[in-house]
């Protein structure tokens, strides 16, 4: 179990996803964080690094606005995809709100709009558990979701006790009114000779799953929740406000990758970069700081976007092998690298303001 590697006091946990790769035992692995900041390029990237050892790897994305299609540039559906280039490694994208299939059917619309009353979200928490249940029977070694921006995973996550609740609440309407059960039964589409019997098993065969999903994802051998942001102000309080969350429904979290860092390795004189770079760096030491239990990995902002599985696997090394920026300031050759830059900026000047005043006199 790697959660249980013994770390030497003072030793800060590796600066990688090593760890997940080491945790054999791993089943679900959550990747959320705020919109835009690189969930789908770190699910899409930690599943081609799991395929490389483990059995077989799906990955599915649970964002209304799906593109792992982009990511892996390759079109996906609800259904697990073979990725090309890979012999196992599949994709898929669900939309968490569009009823399973499993769940159609007049009677069971009906008992989940009543649910949904009782407690908005359960619809979708349902479909969420349906799903779970699908994919275990597909019996992958491992299923790594790309969530949607936070708020939503979280709902996500709150699913078991999201369901208890509803049930819990249509218990008690029918404990409290004992003539609306005819009612229910109508609901739930048992039709009129299935008795009081027959709906509790339904119900309480919902509650077995619940309960199984539920005992999984607090299950730290079971189920990992990666965080993903940026160093800035607004991303380090959302992840703050994540892992608390997740400490909350006990689920476990121990990775953190920070994405689109600037390192201090551009011999281009740019004020902005620098600023930038200062205002990173307060946050980076930040999330080191707070979070000194984790595995922190920084990866670079890259000049292009990270799009197809060429470079997918090009950036991956970045989980892996923590980033070296190819030049360090202060060294001799940063130093003479700057100064030829620099020099030949200024000749270009030179060169430009010789003909913008050729101009001026020609004129
Ligand atoms: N380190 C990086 N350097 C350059 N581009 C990056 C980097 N990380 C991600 N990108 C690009 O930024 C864009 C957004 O990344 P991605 O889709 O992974 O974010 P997301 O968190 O899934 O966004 P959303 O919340 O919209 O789902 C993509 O075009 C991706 O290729
Ligand atoms: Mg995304």
């Amino acid at each position: 179990m790697a959660s249980a590697a013994v770390v030497d006091a003072g030793d800060a946990p590796e600066p990688t996803v090593r760890n997940l790769l080491d945790q054999d035992s791993l089943k679900w692995v959550f990747v959320g964080g705020k919109g835009g900041v690189g969930k789908t390029t770190c699910s899409s990237i930690l599943s081609v690094l799991l395929a490389s050892v483990r059995q077989s790897v799906l990955v599915i994305s649970t964002d209304p606005a799906h593109n792992l299609s982009d990511a892996f540039q390759q079109r996906f559906t609800k259904f697990p995809t073979l990725v090309r280039g890979f012999s196992n490694l599949y994709a898929m994208e669900i939309d968490p709100k569009v009823e399973n299939d499993d769940l159609s059917g007049e009677g069971m619309e009906g008992f989940l709009s009543e649910l949904t009353n009782a407690i908005p979200g359960v619809d979708e928490a349902m479909s969420f558990a349906e799903m779970l249940k699908l994919v275990q029977t597909m019996d992958y070694s491992v299923v790594v979701f790309d969530t949607a921006p936070t708020g939503h995973t979280l709902r996500l996550l709150q699913f078991p006790a999201t369901l208890e609740k509803g049930l819990e609440k249509v218990m008690e309407l029918k404990n409290r009114f004992g003539g609306l059960l005819d009612q229910a039964t109508r609901l739930f589409g048992l039709g009129d000779d299935l008795n009081e019997d027959a709906m509790l098993g339904r119900l309480e065969g919902m509650k077995d799953v619940i309960e199984q999903v539920n005992k999984q994802f607090k299950d730290p051998d079971l189920t990992t929740f990666v965080c993903v942001c940026i160093p800035e102000f607004l991303s380090l309080y959302e992840t703050e406000r994540l892992v608390q969350e997740l400490a909350k429904f006990e689920i476990d979290s121990h990775n953190i990758i920070i994405n689109q860092v600037i390192f201090d390795e551009e011999a281009v004189e740019s004020k902005l970069l620098k600023a930038r770079i200062k205002m990173q760096q307060k946050y980076i030491d930040q999330f080191h700081m707070l979070y000194d239990d984790f595995n922190i990995t920084k990866l670079p902002l890259l000049p292009e976007e990270v799009c197809g599985v060429q470079a997918l696997q090009n950036f991956s090394r970045h989980f892996l092998t923590p980033y070296k920026p190819a030049l360090k300031r202060g060294t001799v050759e940063e130093l003479e690298s700057r100064v030829s830059i620099l020099k030949s900026a200024l000749q270009e000047a030179e060169a430009e303001l010789d003909r913008v005043r050729k101009g001026k006199q020609a004129a």
